[in-house]
């Protein structure tokens, strides 16, 4: 849940770091730090807070050295404070560690260590890493070999950076992604977390496969600050073999994962989605046919997902039923385990994840491979778990997603999973052609006026405590999407409701003036409006999200009716406004208080 990153080359290690941790704070942002070796010292330094904190208390550019690693952290073990924050430092001072995950049997090592004459200043699992390597070293093993004796006696979800005074550089994988960044000056490695980490300054990758250890050196131990030539030797510590892994080409560029003219990630990214859905008109279709064949022979097909790519989950159930008569299972991902006796080598399990590395989405596609399933998924990062894991794997293509919250990836991981539905009923062109008026509704949805009449709805709502969104059929999903947004952006208690479940107790909720958000469609609007009568009587202030006014709303936002893209249209008024909410009562869209991009600890 943290980012984590490593540099060798011939830059100034200590602004690259700084530099590509921004560019990486969404994976966790509550506090940072750095190591450079600098003349066969380790050179540390903290903050709490963002990577600009650091800036302002550190001289970076006095942080003289050409290997270093660094750490942006979203606290799992330990409060927020400076001796929790990464990198930590064995007791000799000689070895500078980054880790992201969890060693689950850190307190035993702890006491071993304690028991060994280490002192602990952290209340971190990760701090015993570098006093392990530190033990192990003690007996004469080399720093890679004694990280080898470490890591085999911790139990948990690793990726490691370590370097030691003699600027040795090694990094390994268990269960949590890394991956190598090849410079694209010759001769210069990144290793991080993902490849945001690296973007500006490389055009390829290589992605580490389980049990993975990288040591980047010069053929010799390397000497911080030499112009030499460092190379990477890949080896696997479960095989005890050199392993190759081959060279990923990456299509993202660094651009893309800046703000430009926006103030925030969020906005960038909601406005991207007309030109996403453009894109996704023109995709080759093959691998989506191949994938309605895997559907059609199965028994039985799970969806598995966490937040908001799981109501993305539940809007394909609704979809599925509508377009092909196909029934689909949907079950969060954190809780597959208890159903894991219904899966068998008949079944498909089609996991939906936008990073591709969500702990609780690769157990439960784990879980599925173990009982022989085929795993299909969707994912918007090339090279991810997921990807990898995955029997077949459609990439989104829509551009790094970096704001925590899920827009873009959102929006097209439902437009596929539409035309997959097509594609198992035979109609794939149908679906397309379909699509094709979505980015003329998303260009009109996310027009400066459109985003004038939500502000003022934003307005309306921003001093309320509670809120809620109902909505039947495909409108429910989308409501418990609108609910999620809300919620996690604004900090707003938000909550969402199947239209037809309000009476059987969340009308307890109502007082005068509770805002109720209500998604309408042709298909639903009888039932929805009977609804929304209902709350209207008991006092609430109705807002109405459809392609028809009534007299029951007392606020109206006009949404195109697009039949089985509904879902897609309807919720960017909502993105928008929780956008709006968040930004008029002071809160961050692109990094809500304690919540992580990438959750890779379960
Ligand atoms: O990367 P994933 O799609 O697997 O992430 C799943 C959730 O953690 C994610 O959707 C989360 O709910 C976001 N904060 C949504 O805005």
């Amino acid at each position: 849940m943290c980012g984590i990153l490593g540099y060798v080359g011939l830059k100034q290690a200590a602004s690259v770091l700084v530099k590509s941790l921004k560019n990486m704070e969404y994976r966790g942002y509550d506090s940072c730090g750095i190591t450079v070796v600098s003349n066969k010292e380790l050179r540390t330094e903290k903050s709490i807070g963002k990577i600009n904190n650091l800036q302002k208390k550190t001289d970076i550019n006095g942080l003289v050295g050409k290997v270093g690693i660094g750490h942006t952290r979203w606290a799992t073990h330990g409060t927020v404070t400076e001796e929790n924050a990464h990198p930590h430092m064995s007791n000799n001072n000689m070895i500078s560690v980054v880790h992201n995950g969890i060693i689950e049997n850190f307190l035993e090592l702890r006491n071993f260590l304690k028991d060994n004459g280490f002192l602990f200043y952290s209340e971190t699992d990760s701090e015993i890493i570098p006093n392990m390597i530190e033990y192990y070293m003690q007996f004469g093993n080399d720093f890679v070999e004694s990280i080898k004796l470490a890591v085999k006696r911790m139990e948990g979800q690793y990726a490691i950076i370590a370097v030691n005074d003699n600027g040795e550089f090694v990094a390994v994988r268990k269960e949590t992604p890394l991956v190598v960044g090849l410079g694209k000056t010759k001769g210069e490695f990144f290793v991080s977390s993902d490849v945001t980490g690296f973007l500006e300054y490389s055009k390829a990758a290589v992605f580490l496969e389980e049990g993975d250890m990288v040591i980047i050196d010069n053929g010799n131990s390397i000497d911080a600050g030499a112009d030499t030539d460092y190379k990477m030797k890949l080896f696997n510590i479960n095989t005890d073999c050199v392993v190759k892994r081959p060279v990923t080409k990456l299509d993202w560029d660094a651009q893309q994962a800046q703000k430009g003219k926006f103030d925030h990630f969020y906005l960038k990214e909601v406005m991207e989605q007309a030109e996403a859905m453009e894109k996704l008109t023109k995709m080759d279709t093959c691998l989506i046919e191949e994938m309605a064949c895997e559907i059609k022979n199965a028994r039985e097909v799970y969806m598995v997902a966490c937040g908001t790519a799981s109501y993305t989950c539940m809007h394909a159930l609704y979809i599925f039923s509508k377009i092909c008569n196909v029934h689909l299972n949907f079950c969060a991902a954190s809780e597959f385990y208890h159903f894991k006796n219904f899966v068998s080598e008949k079944s498909v399990v089609f996991a939906v994840s936008q990073s591709g590395e969500t702990a609780d989405t690769l157990s439960a596609i784990r879980i599925a491979k173990e009982k022989g399933a085929k795993v299909l998924s969707i994912t918007n990062v090339m090279g991810s778990s997921l990807m990898r894991e995955s029997d077949k794997c459609i990439l989104q293509n829509v551009g790094p997603e970096i704001a925590v919250n899920s827009t873009k990836a959102y929006t097209s991981q439902l437009a596929i999973l539409t035309l997959l539905a097509y594609a198992v009923d035979g109609r794939i062109n149908e679906g397309i052609e379909e699509m094709k008026e979505l980015p003329r509704h998303i260009y009109y949805l996310t027009s400066e006026n459109a985003r004038k009449s939500t502000l003022k709805l934003a307005e309306k709502l921003m001093d309320n405590e509670h809120l809620f969104v109902i909505g039947r059929g495909l409108q429910y999903p989308t409501a418990l999407e609108a609910a999620h947004k809300i919620k996690e952006v604004s900090y707003i208690h938000t909550e969402a409701f199947a239209g037809g479940e309000l009476k059987h107790g969340a009308n307890a909720l109502i007082t005068k003036g509770t805002p109720y958000i209500v998604f309408s469609s042709d298909e639903t609007e009888k039932e929805i409006i009977s609804n929304a009568m209902e709350v209207k009587s008991r006092g609430a202030f109705v807002i109405g999200v459809g392609p028809k006014r009534n007299d029951v709303f007392d606020v109206f936002v006009k949404v195109p009716e697009t039949r089985v893209f509904n879902p897609i249209v309807q919720i960017i008024p909502l993105q928008i406004v929780a956008y709006q909410l968040a930004v008029l009562r002071g809160c961050d869209p692109d990094f809500p208080r304690n919540l992580a991009k990438s959750v890779t600890v379960k």
